[in-house]
Formats: structure tokens, sequence, C-alpha cells
């Protein structure tokens, strides 16, 4: 297709790129443990860190579920966490893991699993929010039983794109559409929070499949965080400081590669569920303009 914007804004992206480089270097690279790096937040005691800091198990019974969130505030990351997803008959309860900023026009990368009936498939539901703004939901199964083994979810988030990850395969990208005039998240530091809740109401078959509370309590289990990130602290970024070293940054260009576009296309010609891109019946004034080519 002919565009002749294209030139131009290739060279705007390459140039704003490189100042964000210039400008930016200690990348906080910090080693698992969740004693340091996270606080319990809700839960009363359904939240518990185990082996010196390495595990952290979140649990959900009929009265309340659980959460954390990270001490860290990080604006731009690279951020992988191992899950483990609540065996057996998860029906109606959501794991939830994602990064999220503060307040009415927050940002937020979302990853959602929802539960299922023993040996039916969980949905790994996403969605990206900018400015308080989401409704751009992409769901996936998985290719493997999310609940037999720990799994890496990762989020590559800097200001050209978005990809979530699945044990380093791209399930989706969120490319930076400001040219098209959708906000992109890239002011407002994030928080990492997990948490296990309810949502039997829609989590599972729509909503028809209910929690089975005499199974509870339910249990998911987290471990290996890393954050390859600049973290955000008295209004400054930690990678603002001049400590070039080109090696250790370059996630902050990364794009996906030829050979993460062809695993993309194959996680979603196989695995995809469902697609806000796709849906015209839900946008009958026309599809979100990002969905337009370049995330679809
Ligand atoms: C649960 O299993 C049913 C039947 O296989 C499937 O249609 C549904 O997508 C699965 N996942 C959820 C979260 O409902
Ligand atoms: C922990 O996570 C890092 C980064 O994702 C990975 O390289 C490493 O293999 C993981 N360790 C284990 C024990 O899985
Ligand atoms: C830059 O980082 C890479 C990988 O972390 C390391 O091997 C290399 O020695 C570093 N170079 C400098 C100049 O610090």
């Amino acid at each position: 297709m002919a565009c002749f914007s294209c030139p131009t804004r290739t060279v705007v992206v390459v140039l704003i790129s490189l100042l964000f480089m210039i400008s930016t270097s200690l990348i906080d690279v910090s080693a698992s443990n969740f004693y340091q790096d996270f606080d319990i937040t809700w839960g009363d005691g359904r939240a518990k860190v185990l082996n010196d800091g390495e595990l952290l198990t979140l649990s959900i019974d009929k009265a309340s579920g659980s959460g954390f969130q990270s001490k860290n505030e990080y604006l731009f990351g690279k951020i992988d966490m191992q899950l483990k997803l609540v065996p057996g008959n998860s029906a109606g309860t959501v794991t939830a893991y994602y990064l999220s900023s503060q307040g009415s026009t927050h940002d937020e990368i979302d990853f959602e699993f929802l539960g299922n009936l023993s040996g039916d498939p969980y949905i790994v539901h996403t969605n990206v929010f900018t400015q308080g703004k989401g409704s751009r939901e992409q769901q996936f199964y998985l290719w493997f039983d999310p609940t037999a083994d720990f799994h890496t979810y990762s989020v590559l988030w800097n200001p050209q794109t978005i990809i979530f990850y699945v044990d380093g395969t791209p399930i989706r990208v969120f490319k930076n559409s400001e040219s098209q005039g959708v906000p992109y998240p890239k002011n407002q530091p994030m928080r990492v929070y997990a948490s296990l809740w309810n949502a039997d109401d829609w989590a599972t078959r729509g909503g028809l499949v209910k929690t089975d509370w005499t199974k509870a309590p339910f249990t998911a289990a987290f471990r290996n965080f890393t954050a390859t990130a600049c973290v955000w602290s008295a209004g400054k970024s930690s990678c603002s400081s001049t400590n070039s070293n080109s090696t250790k940054n370059s996630w902050l260009w990364q794009e996906l590669d030829s050979a993460s576009q062809a695993r993309l296309k194959w996680v979603q010609n196989n695995y995809m569920v469902y697609n806000y891109c796709t849906d015209t019946k839900r946008f009958p004034q026309g599809l979100p303009p990002e969905c337009t080519l370049i995330n679809s």
C-alpha cells in the first residue's frame, strides 16, 4: 500500500528513540525476592511468601481473594514472572498479573487467566488501557497446561511497543499509534500487581459456570520475577543517568524480528479466542484506529 507519510513517521520514531537512548542508560535488573520486591496488599493471610522469598502463593476462598504489588514503580521495562495457575476445577477464578499506574486516566497492561472446569482450557485474557480507556481485549488459549508447571509470562513495554509473551513466544503486540491519535502509555509510571479473585459472573463460559466453593481454597503460585526496567523514584527515572551501555538497554528499542512475527502469527492463527480488532459488531461506527494494519 502506498503510504506517503510513512517515511516521515519512521524518521520521527527513530529520532525520538535516539533522543531517548542518549538520555537513558542505567537499567535496574533486580533478582527475584518477593520480600524485597513486593508488598502483600490484601487477603488477610491468604497471600504467602515462602522459601526465603523465592515463592509467593495467592489463595482465594469464599470469604476473600488476595493480592500483592511491587514496591517499585517503572517507566518502561521488560517484566517477567513465572506463574503456576490454580489446578483442577478453577472455574470462576481469575488470576490477574498486570502493570498499572494510578488514577482515573491510568494506563494498564493486563494478563488475566480465566479459570475453567478440570480438563477444560484456561483463557488468557489481555487488555491495554491508555489514559483510563481500555476495551482492547484479546483472548487466547495456551498450547500447554498452565497448571502443571511454572511458565513465564512477560510484558515488554518500551516507547515504541508493548509485547505480551508466553515462554518467550509473542502472543500480542500493541504498537505506539500516537500518529493515529491513540494515546500511548509513556508518561505514567506503573507498578506490577497480581491478584487472585472471583469473577464467576463472567469469567468461565461467559459466567455460565460458577465457582465450586467446596473445592476452596484455590491457590496460584508465582516465582522468578525479573524486571529489566527503568525504576521511577522521586519523579526521576533510573534510566535518565548518562552511564550508557547499549547492549543492556537493547530492550528499550526492541521490536519483533521476522522470526518472532512468524511465531505471533502461529499463536494468532491457532490459539486466538477473541480479538476486539475484528469485532465489527461491537464497533459499528468503525474499528478503533489502532486496529488498522499495525496491531491487528
Ligand atoms: C472453558 O472450557 C470451555 C469448553 O471447552 C470453553 O468453551 C471455554 O472457552 C473455556 N474457558 C473459559 C475461560 O471459559
Ligand atoms: C528466571 O527468569 C529469568 C528471566 O526470565 C530466566 O532467564 C531464568 O531461566 C529463570 N529461572 C528459572 C529457574 O526458570
Ligand atoms: C555492557 O553490558 C554487557 C552485557 O551486560 C557487558 O558484557 C559489557 O561488558 C558492558 N560494557 C560496558 C562498557 O560496560
